[in-house]
């Protein structure tokens, strides 16, 4: 049986959340608009038309919601600050109404006992810099660096663990080429802008926060999925490679100054050589403190001469008939330890923290409680490949479960539950289901 005291005493373990996901009050005390907020608006965006205005309503809830975090057990909470509501505009004037709410909700974790790690980026753009071109316009580094800037300065004396982006490949490629996130934007061009600002981006905000935050654990994270070749065909692993340029390597190599990963890939590198800026690896290095991880699912990936740019197409879980989650996303832990050894390989990597990982599921009510046995299984199998990772030198010496409620899953809107704790999103009413009972008994809470 796995107990949290394998991984030692100072492994930290705590529960991730995003602002946009659960804060609601989308709207209101001095908040500006994001590119979700206008995306959801638009219709067929958001399955069922769902919408973050309201979400988990945490903005009105943070105090209760936080001794949730407390009575599971967890001593890092983690949260993201949302751009707009501090900076209504993306830039200029400062909404104090917003300033304050991040100083209560960290002033709530420290009184409670919790750390506080704060993403600075979480999807949730200020859409007034959307009309400037968002990520794909070189003025977004300014504005984020203004930005980060501000936090560090605000709450840097509270908060000492920051994460500079949350998963860039998902908000470039899903919002900038496929366009079924915000912005809702598509092609290449505007993927490998928005790539290129994105890594500039991640590498200023580390060094702002260096030397804005003395004593600061500087962190940014990857989303991560081993890449599995569905045959042994040089063409089916020539596909998987170039899949795993693009979702696992395009961020964390120029990141540690090893420029983008164009050698193995033709088309990234065509990009690199039309943009002479792209060589210059320097801006895109920063060393960071941590690499936070985040892992849903592996992929297995087939040779396809029909398909863009990769040539490369996901054989399905289902239709290989793995055990797979609600998202239909295959479970498997041994592709888990497999993606922590690829990322702990690189020599530069100095620590690892699992700053996402979990699962949803169709829970279901009954009798006021939630039992959902699947959920616990896949934390317990999904911890073991961190502990054997970690039993074998790997340094990792952390893990966050995403996430604290049902919330707001991005294009699926309400339908995905991820949390520990249900939540009716009628009534607000939360519900510990089963997994978050199970979290408590094995942090020993
Ligand atoms: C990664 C994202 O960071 C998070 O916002 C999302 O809800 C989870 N994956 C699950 O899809």
């Amino acid at each position: 049986m796995i107990k949290a005291s394998d991984f030692g005493d100072d492994f930290s373990w705590g529960v991730a959340t995003a602002a946009l996901q659960i804060e609601g009050a989308a709207d209101m005390y001095g908040k500006g608009p994001s590119i979700w907020d206008n995306f959801a608006k638009r219709s067929g965006k958001i399955k069922k038309g769902h919408s973050p205005a309201m979400a988990c309503d945490f903005y009105h809830r943070y105090h209760e919601d936080i001794a949730l975090v407390k009575l599971l057990g967890f001593s890092v909470f983690r949260f993201s600050i949302s751009w707009p509501r501090v900076l209504p505009f993306g830039k200029g004037i400062v909404n104090e109404e917003g300033i304050r709410f991040y100083h209560n909700v960290i002033d709530e974790c420290l009184e409670q006992g919790i750390t506080p790690y704060i993403t600075l980026y979480h999807w949730d753009l200020p859409e007034a810099l959307e009309e400037e071109g968002g990520w794909t316009a070189f003025s977004i580094n300014t504005a984020f660096n203004a930005f980060v800037t501000l936090c560090a300065r605000t709450y840097g004396d509270k908060v000492k663990n920051w994460i500079v982006l949350n998963e860039p490949f998902g908000f470039t490629s899903l919002g900038y080429m496929l366009g079924v996130h915000a912005p809702g934007k598509t092609g290449l061009t505007n993927f490998f802008s928005a790539v290129h600002h994105t890594a500039i981006a991640q590498a200023d905000g580390g060094r702002i926060l260096r030397a804005e935050v003395s004593g600061a654990n500087i962190g940014t994270t990857y989303s991560c999925s081993e890449i599995i070749p569905y045959t042994q065909s040089d063409a089916d692993i020539l596909a998987a490679s170039r899949v795993d340029c693009l979702m696992n390597r395009l961020f964390i190599e120029p990141a540690l100054g090893m420029g983008y990963p164009g050698q193995d890939w033709e088309v990234m590198e065509k990009f690199a050589i039309s943009h002479s800026t792209w060589r210059h690896t320097e801006r895109l290095t920063f060393d960071f403190d941590f690499i936070g991880l985040q892992n849903y699912f592996p992929l297995t990936i087939k040779y396809n001469a029909f398909i863009p740019v990769v040539q490369a197409w996901e054989v399905k879980a289902k239709n290989r008939k793995k055990p797979h989650t609600a998202m239909g996303w295959e479970i498997n832990g041994d592709s888990f330890y497999n993606i922590i050894k690829q990322f702990a390989s690189y020599p530069s990597v100095k620590n690892l923290v699992i700053t996402e990982n979990g699962a949803a599921f169709n829970d279901k009510l009954t009798g006021g409680a939630i039992d959902d046995t699947e959920r616990i299984e896949y934390f317990r199998l999904y911890l073991l490949a961190v502990l054997r990772a970690k039993k074998e030198g790997i340094n990792i010496t952390g893990y966050m479960a995403w996430t604290l409620l049902d919330n707001f899953e991005w294009a699926e809107g309400f339908n995905a539950r991820f949390g520990l704790v249900h939540n009716d999103f009628k009534t607000q009413q939360r519900t510990i289901k089963s997994s978050g009972y199970w979290w408590q008994e094995f942090l020993g809470k």
